[in-house]
């Protein structure tokens, strides 16, 4: 493998197609593989089929340079590439186990167009041990291929995928290969040195122009952010990231319900405890608890791979049950403020997962949502991207409404579910005429409670 190798991305969701537009503006030639049409053809009209926040432009430059390639072909880029990242999706079974029927087709449909020397980087959050189960699985398949394997965990944020994809903060790489590590981690290497020499202002996007302004770039070496490291160690680096940071929230919102009965103040409390450099501030921010397509699959995941090797993660059970008390717990407080539910016109606002995208996958908000239904309130929702993917988890009588004003008309009580820019910047004092009650349930205490409360509203947010 000489020069810049070419590379293959299977799977074009968050992580596949933020990685394949990067990796094509950076000069790599990259076929983006999906065996789903309409992602392929919206990627070939250089548009990303999901909302992200500076995505398109990556897309549409990536191809219009003639880098990227989307295609729902395995025989057209597979058989030219040096490396091939898999990844395609790991969605949760009913018992909390990953599924991995996607992750083993794309194995074998790789394995079946490798050429080889080829390297196969599982990007897909896998359960620990499922590399060493591929490996013996494409062997099988593919006896006579000569390949590595390496996994390579992906942290990316959703809302911020390509300023993540931009600013490594760190590159974990796991195999038996270390030559097949060192062909990877140039490949990242070459991402961070194109980053830093983008014009982010030549991009038409807001977000994308303050990239580099929103976080500076990392003052740390980009080989000291690069961790080298046995393939089932980086297997367990990702869901253990992930779990510990689940972890961090549900203590801060544990936390959150001893400050309610005590009068002091989560936020007061968390900027505390989270100033301890060996603790950390992110993460301890209290509300109405984690959702989305990894925090819940992962925490999941991870307690049942360990069960499946004999050893029980109480602690990550906990957080568990901590995070789904959250939904009720707000429900609680509006019944307690109001002295009861049934009948009362309730708006909420946000249903996405978290800001910044038009992920509803494992919502709290939309479980919000359903809940109050359920106990009889009338309820309106407004989210400004996740409207039409909210619909198929909504409660069918949940009205949607098109703005914020629309909304929280005449509604008896106001409940902010979702943290989105548009709710904190919204001019509540001018709002309050509009809204029959007083009742302002501030979910991810995203608000400032002296506005709310000069502007008339009874303002209750989580742990203060
Ligand atoms: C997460 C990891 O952060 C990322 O590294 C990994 O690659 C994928 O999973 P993401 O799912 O995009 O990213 O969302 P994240 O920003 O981590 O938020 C997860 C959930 O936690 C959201 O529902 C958010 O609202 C909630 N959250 C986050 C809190 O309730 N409090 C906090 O302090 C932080």
């Amino acid at each position: 493998m000489k020069g810049k190798p070419i590379i293959s991305i299977v799977g074009t969701g968050y992580v596949g197609l933020t990685s394949a537009a990067v990796l094509a503006n950076a000069g790599f030639k990259v076929f983006a593989v999906d065996v789903d049409s309409k992602k392929i053809e919206a990627i070939k009209q250089g548009r990303s089929h999901f909302f992200e926040g500076g995505l398109d432009s990556f897309v549409s430059k990536g191809v219009d340079s003639g880098n990227l390639i989307p295609t729902l072909a395995f025989e057209e880029g597979i058989p030219q590439s040096d490396i091939v990242f898999s990844c395609v999706g790991t969605p949760d079974k009913a018992d909390g186990s990953p599924n991995l029927e996607y992750i083993y087709s794309a194995a074998e449909s790789i394995a079946k167009n490798a050429k080889n020397g080829i390297i196969i980087v599982q990007k897909s959050t896998v359960p620990v041990g499922t590399g060493r189960k591929l490996i013996e699985h494409i062997s099988k398949i593919a006896p006579k291929l000569q390949y590595s394997y390496v996994s390579n965990p992906e942290f990316l944020r959703e809302g911020s995928a390509l300023f993540d994809t931009l600013n490594m903060d760190r590159v974990v790489v796991g195999s038996d290969d270390k030559a097949a590590l060192d062909r990877v981690v140039e490949v990242f290497t070459a991402v961070n040195d194109f980053a830093h020499s983008v014009d982010y202002s030549e991009f038409n996007d807001y977000r994308l122009n303050n990239v580099a302004k929103i976080a500076p770039f990392s003052e740390i070496p980009f080989v000291e952010r690069t961790f080298k490291m046995r393939l089932e160690s980086a297997e367990l680096v990702k869901v253990s990231a992930n779990a510990f940071l689940a972890l961090k929230i549900s203590f801060a919102n544990s936390i959150a319900k001893l400050a309610e009965k005590t009068d002091a103040d989560i936020v007061e409390v968390m900027n505390g405890v989270g100033s301890d450099f060996r603790i950390g501030r992110a993460f301890l921010y209290a509300g109405l608890g984690w959702g989305g397509g990894c925090f819940p699959k992962d925490v999941s995941g991870l307690i049942s791979v360990a069960k499946s090797y004999g050893v029980s993660l109480p602690i990550m059970s906990a957080a568990v049950e901590e995070n789904q008390s959250m939904v009720n717990h707000v429900v609680r407080k509006i019944k307690d403020s109001n002295g009861g539910i049934s009948g009362m016109n309730i708006a909420v606002l946000g249903l996405s997962f978290k800001p910044g995208t038009s992920d509803v996958r494992k919502s709290q908000s939309i479980k919000l949502v359903n809940k109050l239904f359920e106990e009889g309130a009338v309820v309106k929702a407004f989210d400004p991207q996740a409207m039409e993917e909210a619909k198929e988890s909504l409660n069918g009588n949940v009205k949607l409404t098109g703005s914020i004003a629309e909304c929280v008309k005449d509604s008896d009580a106001v409940v902010i579910a979702t943290d989105w820019n548009e709710f904190k910047e919204h001019d509540w004092k001018s709002e309050k005429i509009n809204i029959r009650g007083d009742i302002f349930v501030d979910a991810r205490n995203c608000l400032n409670a002296r506005d709310l409360i000069e502007a008339g509203f009874e303002y209750m947010g989580i742990g203060r």
